[in-house]
């Protein structure tokens, strides 16, 4: 599967887009161009291309408008400090899609074929990589297009790939994050789709998020469903804990989303003198070692949150400080060391750089 280029006959002036980089926020501004393909069940995949960015048709019965049959990716593209332009382990992503596509029934797109429409995506628009601490953030995505309102797998789909200018995720947030400990809502439970990456996963953790937010929280942090008592997940991002007598520690896959940056920084730990572990957290254990400093550090991961502290927990039952309620120091290093990996200012020695 090919992805051929026809360039937008209508791009964005050079001007307009240099002010749109020197700011973009995060998922705010697009591209001029989209990466897509078209899957049907007697076809398979076909038609595929890099195209202009354009409002896409759908009929108003499409599955994906009714039952959420839908996939998504999040990676970036980072400039190169000789000015060429490079993604972060693509393949991870590619794994993830296809790992997400069979669970939610929609047509595995080749992982070839991922990398291929990203990487063509974004030499169409290399121009739109912003200069460093700024990103290329890409967002991979499949939906089921038929009209058809009966619920099984849809016959028809469409992939594309947007791409979004991005600076933090959590702008202003530097100092640490603070998470609301979601004791009701749950976002996932054992045989459901916590370790897709699929919309409705988002939409489900909206209504604790804003729970969240009504505590003047950042973000939530989610418990397991069955117990309420293990940690899973930031709805965003993974949770990560740095203990006093040095484990990194994080709750294991299952329910919760197989995150690239989770997964880098556990590959990390040892260089950091730290010793990764994967192993269910309670809430108690957390609230506990923050309490006694046997729990130092937390922060999370994510594409788009990178690695961000995390430095306050708040409940129904009060709040508690992580350390010494600032990001810690192994947090800084990790995330610093990362960003030098993608922003190429230090070897790729673990070959998870891929140039355009
Ligand atoms: C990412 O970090 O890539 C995500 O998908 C999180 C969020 C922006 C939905």
């Amino acid at each position: 599967l090919g992805f051929p280029h026809r360039p937008s006959p209508h791009p964005t002036p050079a001007p307009q887009r240099a002010e749109l980089l020197a700011d973009p926020g995060f998922g705010r501004v697009f591209t001029d161009h989209v990466a897509t393909a078209t899957w049907t069940v007697d076809r398979g995949w076909h038609d595929a291309g890099v195209r202009a960015a354009e409002p896409l048709s759908l009929h108003p019965a499409a599955a994906v408008l009714h039952y959420a049959q839908e996939i998504f990716e999040g990676l970036k593209a980072y400039r190169q400090p000789d000015g060429s332009v490079a993604l972060f382990r693509p393949a991870l992503n590619a794994a993830r899609f296809a790992h997400s596509a069979r669970r939610l029934a929609l047509p595995a797109l080749p992982e070839a074929a991922f990398v291929d429409a990203v990487t063509a995506l974004v030499r169409a628009d290399q121009a739109w990589v912003p200069e460093p601490p700024a990103s290329l953030y890409l967002r991979p995505f499949t939906v089921a297009t038929e009209a058809f309102l009966g619920v099984r797998a849809a016959e028809e789909a469409r992939f594309l790939v947007t791409a979004s200018p991005a600076g933090p995720l959590f702008a202003g947030r530097d100092a640490g994050l603070t998470l609301w400990i979601s004791d009701e809502l749950s976002r996932a439970a054992p045989g459901g789709t916590g370790d897709a990456k699929c919309g409705g996963n988002y939409a489900a953790g909206l209504a604790a998020q804003a729970v969240a937010r009504a505590h003047a929280c950042d973000q939530v942090l989610f418990l397991d469903a069955r117990e309420h008592r293990w940690l899973e997940e930031s709805g965003t991002m993974n949770v990560l804990l740095v203990t006093a007598d040095g484990e990194l520690l994080t709750p294991p896959l299952g329910t919760i989303l197989d995150g690239v940056t989770r997964r880098s920084v556990l590959e990390l730990a040892t260089d950091h003198g730290l010793v990764p572990v994967e192993r269910p957290v309670s809430v108690d254990e957390l609230r506990a070692g923050c309490l006694d400093g046997s729990i130092t550090e937390v922060f999370a991961t994510g594409t788009a949150a990178v690695i961000s502290p995390i430095v306050t927990f708040r409940s129904a039952a009060g709040e508690f400080a992580v350390g010494a309620g600032t990001a810690g120091p192994r947090t800084l290093a990790l995330r610093a060391e990362l960003l030098d990996i993608q922003f190429g200012r230090v070897p790729d020695t673990r070959g998870w750089m891929v140039p355009l």
